[in-house]
């Protein structure tokens, strides 16, 4: 009995024995999973765990992902995060970042590493010129507003107020959407920048319905600010009193569509994934989802990102062969790749390293019951119109 239970313990540490370093290529991920933007974070993590599931193995390597916490936006932290990552951890390849600060923080460290840096959220423009390391699968915040400019101006929207978060993603909302809208004969009655840790919206809001403009273009980041705006617009009577509510789709992210209830209906927007998107692909990843997150969560597009950005290192570590280089890696990011991504078919720009797709244009509706940024047009390949 006692030899028995030896031998079954001896099988047991065997089968625990992690894989060899040289069957694992790690990939080091930088979100925040507590605070403000835990569940951004959060969702990406889920995303890229849920690609790691389906796919398992690639080129004989075991894809590891060792996930670490910055706790909200803490550039230090994601540095001193990133050269652990790197030297400690020697993993081939950094990934996640749900926000700018943070990125912009890491990206000497992939330039000096020489590790590839796959942005799945961040989205101010300049972050990939910063490293050549650095490749983007998410979006921009000039990618989404440029469109909206455009689809206010062709709909009888003349004047706009604009309130966007004070930080690189809400500066770009802020110019994109005056330079598009202004061209198109639109004119800009008034803005305001917001701080970007927890704000309190009445005031400005307030000053906005003074103003009486007839519409409102917004970019606040997901989770909890979205839903602290869409709360003080409703208390402030905005909507009563006529004002229209046009964002990046960051404002009625999926994630927190249903908390911000009825005030959200009608909002229109622009943005690359809506959980509403209408293709088999999406079908298959929401279902997919549920079983990583949990039955009744509604992936976001943090979700899609981390999907993405996996998918983009699956195929990477399959190109080299398992053999991980950071130059070689670049050279094929940059060499005209696409993705079947669950929001359509995305591609990395050669030169920019910047992420091309179709923007959707989607109005909040109910759909069975439940909230949903229904898409009802969409323009085709969009570059980021931050690098011309
Ligand atoms: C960024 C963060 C967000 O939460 C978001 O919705 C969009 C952009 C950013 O920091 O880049």
């Amino acid at each position: 009995m006692k030899r028995m239970l030896l031998a079954g313990a001896a099988l047991l540490a065997v089968a625990a024995l992690p894989a060899k370093a040289e069957d694992t290529v790690k990939v080091g991920m930088i979100i925040s999973l507590s605070g403000q933007f835990a569940d951004t974070g959060t969702q990406m993590l889920n995303g890229a765990k849920l690609y790691v599931k389906q796919h398992g193995d690639v080129a004989g390597k075991k894809i590891e992902i060792i996930a670490k916490d910055v706790g909200g936006i803490n550039p230090p932290v994601a540095k001193r995060l990133a050269q652990e990552l790197v030297t400690r951890d020697k993993v081939q390849f950094l990934g996640g970042f749900v926000l700018t600060p943070n990125a912009l923080a890491v990206a000497p460290v992939a330039t000096q590493a020489k590790v590839p840096t796959i942005i799945m959220n961040a989205a101010t423009s300049i972050i990939t010129t910063k490293s050549p390391y650095i490749a983007r699968v998410s979006f921009t915040l000039s990618q989404v507003a440029a469109p909206l400019a455009e689809w206010a101006a062709k709909n009888k929207i003349n004047h706009v107020y604009t309130l966007v978060s004070d930080y690189g993603p809400g500066n770009d909302a802020e110019a994109t959407f005056k330079k598009v809208f202004t061209a198109h004969g639109g004119e800009i009655v008034g803005s305001v920048k917001v701080p970007l840790k927890n704000p309190d919206f009445s005031p400005f809001i307030q000053r906005i319905k003074d103003a009486k403009p007839e519409a409102v273009f917004v970019f606040v980041p997901a989770g909890e600010a979205s839903v602290g705006f869409m709360k003080a617009f409703a208390e402030r009577g905005l909507n009563k009193a006529g004002i229209k509510l046009i964002a990046t789709g960051d404002l009625t992210d999926d994630d927190v569509l249903t908390a911000m209830g009825e005030p959200a209906l009608g909002v229109i927007s622009t943005h690359h994934y809506s959980a509403a998107h209408e293709s088999p692909e999406n079908t298959a990843f929401k279902k997919a989802y549920a079983d990583v997150a949990g039955a009744g969560v509604r992936p976001n597009f943090m979700a899609v990102g981390g999907w993405d950005g996996m998918h983009l290192i699956y195929d990477t570590v399959k190109k080299l062969g398992g053999n991980i280089d950071g130059d070689k890696a670049m050279a094929f990011i940059t060499s005209g790749v696409t993705i079947q991504s669950p929001r359509g078919t995305i591609a990395i720009d050669p030169t920019t390293r910047d992420v091309v797709q179709d923007v959707y244009v989607r109005k909040v509706q109910k759909v069975g019951g439940q909230l949903y940024n229904v898409e009802f047009d969409k323009v085709a390949k969009v570059k980021d119109p931050g690098k011309s």
